[in-house]
This record gives structure tokens, C-alpha cells and sequence, in this order.
């Protein structure tokens, strides 16, 4: 039976990975600031399934909240065998000039250093099992760069960065280390991105077929169906009508 923690569960990837994980043998451990959305989702994968989830609300920008939070994890829910760091956001789309330090700051702590929290206090029970598996959730923004998008991008390679560093560092340990990048895909991204203008965000995906959040989900299940020996370091998954950050709308 294995242990499953999942940040930013409370919708997209995240929810999406939650619920394709409970139909196996697990234990799930989801987080996200949400509380409500949270609650209805363990509510709903307890109903449906025999997977017991253990809700975690926190905010992954504050350390101490992530520290109260991974302490309060019942033995039940230990060890934790599998950390999915796939909480994250953008904000905007303002070139470097125009950026607002809030947004930037949103991203930088959200994408990369509450990753960082994070990982900082699951791992080390993972070094001292000798097993374990990390995933985190990169971007096709890991490897490019768009027009605006410079400091997501920024914290995306980053992520990309820390999973190689994390590959070797956990190298004597056996644990494996995957980063997923993803293109395009339709979630609550583009909404939260623009504020809440849904508008603007429906825009960005007109004239193609994005990628899905069960998309990635059936990515992560495959990722973790792997035998021991096997380690899948990166995943690069676009829609067909995205490559090199050029997207196809011609449909
Ligand atoms: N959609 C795309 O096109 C795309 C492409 C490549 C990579 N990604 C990456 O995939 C990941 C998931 O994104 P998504 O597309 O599924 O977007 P989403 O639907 O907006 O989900 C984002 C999740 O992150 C959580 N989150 C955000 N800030 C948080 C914080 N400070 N503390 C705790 N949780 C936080 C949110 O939960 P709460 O708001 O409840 O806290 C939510 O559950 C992100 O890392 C994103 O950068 C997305």
C-alpha cells in the first residue's frame, strides 16, 4: 500500500491525479489553501472508492504552515512514498519592464520555494528508507521561453534545475525523480493567470485541442506503474497542435 501526498489538489492536475490514483491500492495525503473544494474532493474519492484521504489545508509559500501540516500526518498516512509537488501558478503576461513585484513574488514562492518546502520535509524519511519517488510538476516552460511569460518561465526552469539536482543528490538513495512538462492545457490556469477574467483565459485555448488534466493524470499513473529498477526522469507532453512553443490554431 503506498503513501501518495499531492500538493495543489483542490482542482486540475492535481484533483485530476487524485482521483486517477484512488482507484489503485493508496493512501492519499491532499493538499491545497481550498478548504472546501479539498473537503468535497476526499468526500468524494472516500464514497467511491476504498482509498482513505487525509486533507491537508496549507498554503505552500508559508514554511511554518508546511511544517505544522507534514507533522500532523498520522503514522497511518506514513511513510510517504510518493510526493507529487505539482501546486503552482502564473500571473500575468507582463514583459520584464512591466512585471509587478507581486506577481513575480506569487510565482517565485509558490513555484519554486514552496516546492523547496516541501520537498525539504518529506524527503528526508525518503533518504532514510532508501526509496521513495518525487515528481514535479515542470512546463514546457521548463525548456522555453514566451513573449510575457519571463518569470514563470523562470521558475519553471528552475523546477526543472531542482529536479536534476534533486536526481542526483538522491542518487545514493534509490529514490527516483521525475519532472513532467506539460503544454498547453485547460484547467483553472489561464483563469487564475488573468485574475479570475475567464474571458481572457478561454482565449488561450481557441483554435486547437488542448491537453486535459486526465491527460497528465494518466501520465503520472503511468509514470508511477514503472518497476523498481525504472525511473523516468522527464516527460514532455504537448498538445498536437503545440511544438517549440508555436501552437497550431487552425482548427
Ligand atoms: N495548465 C497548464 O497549461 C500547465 C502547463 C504546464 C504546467 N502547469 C503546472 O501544473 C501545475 C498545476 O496547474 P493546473 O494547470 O492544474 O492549474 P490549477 O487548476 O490552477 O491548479 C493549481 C493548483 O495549485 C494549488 N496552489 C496554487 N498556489 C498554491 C499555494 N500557494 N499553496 C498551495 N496550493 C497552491 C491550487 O490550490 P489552491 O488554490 O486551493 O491553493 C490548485 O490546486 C502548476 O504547477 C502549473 O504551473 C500547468
Amino acid at each position: 500500500m503506498r503513501n501518495i501526498m499531492i500538493t495543489g489538489a483542490t482542482s486540475g492536475f492535481g484533483e485530476a491525479i487524485a482521483l486517477t490514483m484512488s482507484k489503485q491500492v493508496c493512501r492519499l495525503i491532499l493538499t491545497g489553501r481550498r478548504e472546501e473544494r479539498l473537503m468535497a474532493l476526499a468526500q468524494q474519492i472516500t464514497t467511491t472508492t476504498h482509498t482513505k484521504v487525509l486533507p491537508l489545508v496549507f498554503d505552500v509559500r508559508d514554511n511554518v504552515a508546511c511544517e505544522k501540516a507534514i507533522q500532523s500526518i498520522p503514522e497511518e498516512f506514513k511513510p510517504i512514498d510518493v510526493l507529487v509537488n505539482n501546486a503552482g501558478l502564473a500571473v500575468e503576461l507582463d514583459p520584464v519592464h512591466k512585471g509587478a513585484l507581486e506577481d513575480w513574488e506569487r510565482m517565485i514562492d509558490t513555484n519554486i520555494k514552496g516546492l523547496l518546502y516541501v520537498t525539504r520535509l518529506v524527503a528526508p524519511q525518503m533518504v532514510e528508507r532508501h526509496s521513495g519517488h518525487i515528481i514535479n510538476m515542470g512546463s514546457t516552460a521548463s525548456h522555453e521561453v514566451y513573449m510575457g511569460g519571463g518569470i514563470y518561465c523562470a521558475t519553471k526552469h528552475a523546477v526543472l534545475a531542482l529536479s536534476k539536482a534533486m536526481r542526483t543528490d538522491f542518487l545514493p538513495y534509490g529514490i527516483k525523480v521525475t519532472m513532467i512538462a506539460p503544454g498547453a492545457a485547460e484547467t483553472e490556469f489561464s483563469n487564475v493567470r488573468f485574475h479570475g477574467n475567464q474571458e481572457r483565459a478561454d482565449k488561450v485555448y481557441e483554435g486547437y485541442d488542448p491537453l486535459v488534466a486526465q491527460d497528465i493524470a494518466d501520465i503520472v499513473e503511468f509514470v508511477l506503474s514503472r518497476p523498481p529498477h525504472v525511473c523516468l526522469n522527464e516527460v514532455i507532453v504537448t498538445p498536437t497542435a503545440q511544438f517549440n512553443g508555436v501552437i497550431n490554431r487552425s482548427k
